[in-house]
Order: C-alpha cells, then sequence, then structure tokens
C-alpha cells in the first residue's frame, strides 16, 4: 500500500485578462498637472528604504493614499485611475506599492487623510508577491491598536472561479479594522470572471461624495484639466542603447533576451490547433531555476496589428521618443527612448477589449458628435442602449482598439505619448516551465498552446504571446525572459510516489517532473511508483509528448500512465474517469477533481 503519495496538480487560469487601462483623462484643457505618484523629499523615506507614509503624504500635500498590491498590473491601474479622477473631486491623490511603505506609519495618517487599498488575491487564495509582508503584519504582527485612527477603504481584486474568492481583500479589510482602522467606505469587489470594469465603476458611485464630505474637501478646488503622469519627449535620433544588465540581475524589469534553441509543433497534422515546445537558451545570463518554477515572457504584439494601430493614429512609426514620469521619484513608461513602433509592439497593450474607462477618453477625443455622442452612451451605466452596445462590440465581439479606431475614425490624437499612456500596459505572460535543472541547466523548455478563437462577430482573434512565441525562428530570434520563482515541486525523495494528473497542457509542469525523476534514476536513486494521469481529444491530434512517455516507461521512470481520450468511442473520458479506475489514492485525488468541478473550471483550465 501505497503510505505517502505527492499529488500534484497543474492548474492555471488561462484567461489572462488585465480589464483596465492605466491612468489619465481627456478634458478640455491640459493644465500639466501631475498626479502625484510618491513623495519627494528626503522626510518621508527611511533606512530600510521603506516610506513614511504620512511623511510621504505631507511632502505631497495629499489626502487620498492609494495603495496598490498587484501581480499583474490591473490594481496598480486601478489606483492610478482613482488617483487621475480623485483630483475631480478636490482630493489630492498619492499613489504607493504596498511593499514600498512602512506599514507602522500608516496610523499617522490621522483625521486629514484617507487610505484606499486596492489589493488582488492571487496563488490559492494568498497575497500578491508585493502584499505578502504587509498581509503578515496584519494578520500575526501588529499591535492590537497598530492602526487606530486610520481612515481607510478597500477594492479588492478577484476571481470567482478560484476557491478562495477576494481572500485577499476581504482580510485586508477585515484586519485594519481589528487593528483599530475606521472604514469610511464600503469595501468594493472586482470579479474578473464578471465585469471588473462595472464593479470598479458601480464602487465609485458613492465612493466620491464620501471622501468629499470624511475629507471636508472644497469642491472649488477641483482640477478638471487633463492629467498626466508621464512626459512624452521626442528625440531627433536614437541615443546609444543603455548598457544591459550584468549577467545575475535579469528580472521582470529588467528581461534576458534569449535565444530561442527550437520550436517544434507538438500537436499531429489531423488537429486543427496548435501547442508548440519551446527552448529558451540561457548561456551567459547567469539565470538559474528549479523544476516547477515559471517562465516569465514578454511577448511582442502581432506586427500587423502594430502597423494598422498606428496607420490609424496617424504616426509616424520611425519618430523616437521617451516617456519620463511627471513625478521624478517615478520609472519612466518604458526604459530610454525608442522608436514609436517598438513602443506599441512592446509595451502597449492593443489587444485586450477596451475599458469604458479607455472610451469615456476616447469620446473626448472623437470631433464627430455622433461618434462622441455614441461612444458617451456605451461608457453610461444608466443607459440599457449604451450597455448592450458596449457589450455586442465591445465584450462579445473581442473588440481592439485598432476596431474601435476604425468604427470611430473622427478620434484624433494629438500626443502619441497620450496613447500609450491612456491604453493598458502590455504585461508578461507566464509559463509552467517543461524542463529539468537537472537535465537543462542551462536551457528553459515551455508547453504553449498557441490561442485562436473566433469572435462573436465572426472575426479570427489571436492571443498575444501564443502567437508571437509560435512565429519566433530557432537559432535567430530572441525573447525577453523571467524566472519567476513557484512553490510548485517535484517530491524533494525521489522514493516518494508522486501521482501527477496533467490533461491537456496541463502537462507541462509534469515534462519536468518526469525529466527530475529521470535524472535522478540514472544517478542511481531507487524511485518511488511514479504515476500519470494525461487527457486529450485523441491520440492523432493532441497526445502531447507520446515518444517521450513511452521511453520512460520503457527506462522504469515511469511506472504508470494513464491515458483518457476525450473523443475516441462513443463516450467522452475525462482524467477523473481514469483517476476513478486506477488511483492508488483515489479519495485524496478526487479532492483536487472535486476542487475543480466545484470552481466551474475543470473544461476552462483543461481546453
Ligand atoms: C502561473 C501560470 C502558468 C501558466 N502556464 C501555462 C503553460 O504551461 N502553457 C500554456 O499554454 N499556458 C499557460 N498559462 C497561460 C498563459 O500565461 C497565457 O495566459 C496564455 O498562453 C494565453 O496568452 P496569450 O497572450 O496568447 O493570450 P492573450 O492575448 O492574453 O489572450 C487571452 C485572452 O483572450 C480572451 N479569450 C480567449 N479565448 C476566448 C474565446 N474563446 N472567446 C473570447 N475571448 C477569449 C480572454 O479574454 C483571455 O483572457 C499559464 C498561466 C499562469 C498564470
Ligand atoms: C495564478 C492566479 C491565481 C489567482 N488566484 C486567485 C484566488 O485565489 N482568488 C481570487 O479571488 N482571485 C484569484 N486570481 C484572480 C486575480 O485576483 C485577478 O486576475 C486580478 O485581476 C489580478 O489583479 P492584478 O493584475 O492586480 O494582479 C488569480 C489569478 C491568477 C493569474
Amino acid at each position: 500500500m501505497i503510505i505517502a503519495s505527492a499529488i500534484a496538480f497543474a492548474v492555471w487560469y488561462l484567461c489572462f485578462r488585465p480589464t483596465s487601462a492605466s491612468a489619465s483623462t481627456r478634458v478640455p484643457s491640459f493644465s500639466g498637472v501631475a498626479a502625484v505618484r510618491a513623495g519627494g523629499s528626503g522626510k518621508s523615506g527611511s533606512w530600510s528604504g521603506k516610506k513614511d507614509v504620512a511623511a510621504a503624504a505631507a511632502d505631497a500635500g495629499a489626502n487620498l493614499i492609494l495603495i496598490y498590491g498587484t501581480q499583474t498590473g490591473t490594481s496598480e491601474d486601478f489606483a492610478q485611475r482613482l488617483a487621475a479622477e480623485s483630483r475631480r473631486h478636490a482630493c489630492v491623490p498619492l499613489v504607493l506599492d504596498v511593499d514600498s511603505i512602512e506599514f507602522e506609519s500608516l496610523a499617522s495618517l490621522g483625521a486629514e487623510a484617507v487610505a484606499c487599498f486596492v489589493v488582488a488575491t492571487y496563488g490559492e487564495g494568498e497575497p500578491t508577491d508585493s502584499a505578502v509582508e504587509f498581509h503578515e503584519w496584519l494578520t500575526e504582527e501588529a499591535d492590537e491598536d497598530a492602526l487606530e485612527g486610520l481612515q481607510f477603504t478597500v477594492f479588492a481584486l478577484g476571481n470567482k472561479t478560484y476557491e478562495h474568492y477576494q481572500f485577499m481583500g476581504r482580510s485586508v479589510d477585515e484586519h485594519i479594522e481589528r487593528l483599530g482602522g475606521s472604514r469610511v467606505y464600503v469595501r468594493g469587489e472586482g470579479d474578473e470572471d464578471g465585469q471588473m470594469e462595472e464593479d470598479f465603476l458601480a464602487w465609485q458611485t458613492e465612493l466620491w461624495p464620501t471622501l468629499v464630505e470624511v475629507l471636508g474637501v472644497d469642491l472649488d478646488m477641483a482640477d478638471n484639466s487633463l492629467i498626466r503622469l508621464y512626459e512624452t519627449r521626442i528625440l531627433p535620433s536614437l541615443p546609444q542603447p543603455p548598457t544591459p544588465p550584468a549577467p545575475g540581475t535579469f528580472d521582470a524589469r529588467h528581461p534576458f533576451p534569449a535565444l530561442i534553441t527550437a520550436n517544434v509543433e507538438l500537436h499531429g497534422q489531423a488537429s486543427d490547433r496548435s501547442c508548440r515546445l519551446v527552448h529558451f537558451d540561457l548561456s551567459g545570463s547567469g539565470l538559474s531555476y528549479e523544476t516547477g518554477d515559471h517562465l516569465g515572457v514578454l511577448p511582442h504584439n502581432d506586427p500587423e496589428l502594430v502597423d494598422a494601430v498606428i496607420g490609424r493614429l496617424g504616426f509616424d512609426p520611425e519618430i523616437v521618443l521617451e516617456m519620463p514620469p511627471v513625478d521624478a521619484a517615478q520609472k519612466p513608461y518604458f526604459p530610454g527612448a525608442t522608436t514609436f513602433r517598438n513602443v506599441v509592439t512592446k509595451y502597449v497593450d492593443i489587444t485586450t477589449p477596451p475599458s469604458r474607462y479607455v472610451l469615456r477618453a476616447l469620446a473626448e477625443l472623437a470631433s464627430d458628435d455622433a461618434h462622441r455622442a455614441e461612444l458617451e452612451d456605451m461608457v453610461d451605466m444608466r443607459s440599457e442602449s449604451g450597455k448592450a452596445k458596449y457589450k455586442a462590440f465591445v465584450v462579445d465581439g473581442c473588440a481592439t482598439i485598432d476596431d474601435v479606431l476604425a468604427r470611430f475614425d473622427s478620434i484624433v490624437f494629438d500626443d502619441m505619448g497620450y496613447f500609450v499612456e491612456l491604453m493598458p500596459k502590455l504585461i508578461p505572460r507566464y509559463y509552467s516551465i517543461s524542463s529539468s535543472h537537472k537535465q537543462h541547466p542551462n536551457s528553459v523548455h515551455i508547453t504553449a498552446v498557441v490561442l485562436q478563437y473566433v469572435s462573436a462577430s465572426g472575426l479570427l482573434r489571436k492571443g498575444v504571446a501564443t502567437n508571437y512565441l509560435a512565429s519566433l525562428a530557432p537559432g535567430a530570434d530572441t525573447c525577453d525572459i523571467f524566472i519567476r520563482t513557484s512553490h510548485f515541486r517535484p517530491p524533494p525523495n525521489p522514493a516518494t510516489p508522486c501521482i501527477m494528473v496533467g490533461p491537456g497542457t496541463g502537462i507541462a509542469p509534469f515534462r519536468g517532473f518526469l525529466q527530475d525523476r529521470d535524472a535522478d534514476r540514472a544517478a542511481g536513486a531507487d524511485l518511488g511508483p511514479t504515476v500519470l494521469f494525461f487527457g486529450c481529444r485523441t491520440p492523432d491530434t493532441d497526445y502531447l509528448y507520446a515518444d517521450e512517455l513511452d521511453a520512460y516507461q520503457a527506462s522504469g521512470t515511469l511506472s504508470s500512465l494513464h491515458i483518457a481520450f476525450s473523443r475516441v468511442g462513443p463516450s467522452k473520458i475525462y482524467v477523473q474517469h481514469k483517476i476513478a479506475e486506477h488511483a492508488a489514492q483515489p479519495n485524496k485525488a478526487k479532492y483536487y477533481m472535486e476542487k475543480l468541478a466545484k470552481a466551474g473550471r475543470y473544461q476552462q483550465d483543461v481546453w
């Protein structure tokens, strides 16, 4: 009987969909007023490099402190949008990353300010990486009255298909109150699986009148001018490129341009889909990884779409620009100076359906009254016809910014930097590493299913990163990458039995696990039973790594392999059926399957 089994299950959320835009909105006049994002003087700094929040607020004259905890950028964008909007309500904002602040200093904000926490839940009901320390402090370390007098509110970001929905936002809300904080406005919750944007806008309806009252601000001081966080500086030519980081210092902000050494189609010819095995060369980078880690990929937009968007905007793609922050304490929008084509290719999200926030800003740039009226109707949450139009054109039609600029062709940007700032940022995509550092210390492999689908409007849409990855030529192209540490690991002791359930591209990390155990076996270790449950449609289409799995069975690395073919024979067979038939510990395995089924994520994650 197997006493100790490591049951591992690859789960990821394939709908990686930031729904927001960067701060800044267009209103009649441009005053050049900056949305202040951080304290400037030395008073707010400390030996730890963390900011004293009260001192930073005093430096900036701020009374609305927006503190975000983000993994993929949405919470930061929401905080910036609140900052931009707050000026219209005579509030003075300060935007801070939660990992940049001294937590104890929050209470000193007193009655003159309100702290608004914009926080996402990540992992399996966990804080984002940047908010781990804050959450530990709130829940375990802070004195009982550590936040006495802090006026606060929370906007939480999550996705209800996860078991621990909104864990972080709810926990922050509860613990700040427990530590003496005073909630001045109800917590908002944005559900990425529903209408995050609408949740966010609806939450703001009463937020602003409440803040005006709590802070006692004078609405005559409201600032309706265009608020920009970055300057647009046009340069005569490309300056010298900055010196690349030294080996060993590559990370998300300084990605490594890895040479592609293999890019192989894994699906059979009979398949109408595509899945790629891509190898990235780490030589000379100083980067290392462990089996089970994730690879961060910074994708490029489709060159045809980039040209189409730039064409509609009417800017010269070869113009060289840089975008330094208005507040010198912040980072530039992108490093150094580069061409507009390169900016749109690498930094701007031009495929995610534009949010109402973006459409509202575009309405103000439309010279045609009919265009402006239609856009304003689409963003008006009280207009039933507008809501229906937004749903049909933007949401169901999966409209890109190109579609919007084509339909409303009287929109004119007179500043290319404003376009860049208005659009959401192009964010990295993560992939489970499909190799073992024991067999491939200088190379990382991933297994990526190429995303293509047809929108309700009948148009072919392509996932940014996967189509970019599929286009990369081995031996010639490079791709910007970084390694993200994960908690997902093979059992450290090779003798520990390991049951892996990896349907579809869920097999991705387990290819790494198998390589790991294969290396241990080759080095003379005794392997515990190693069992893989894999699911796909048919043997001819998407049976990934069939030859490798055969070889592992022959060598003894894989003790048993159970394949569920969902489109062979009269009934659909999925991995849960195979587990019920064969699992050594059906109860535990069943637990994982039921967890997924309960969350309604099984089909979504697997196919
Ligand atoms: C920790 C982690 C590990 C991951 N590991 C892997 C892995 O090993 N292999 C892998 O292939 N992926 C993996 N993913 C997913 C991966 O990060 C990307 O999300 C995925 O490859 C799609 O990226 P893309 O840029 O091609 O698509 P995007 O351009 O990001 O497009 C995705 C968006 O398209 C929209 N969309 C998709 N299908 C439809 C449809 N039918 N109708 C309407 N809209 C639709 C959704 O809004 C979705 O959010 C992982 C994700 C995480 C978070
Ligand atoms: C890998 C991953 C794990 C997640 N885990 C949870 C979760 O446990 N609970 C939840 O409510 N939302 C979860 N989410 C959804 C995120 O909270 C949601 O995508 C949010 O918009 C991310 O905000 P950010 O861009 O600021 O990081 C998860 C998302 C990802 C990609």
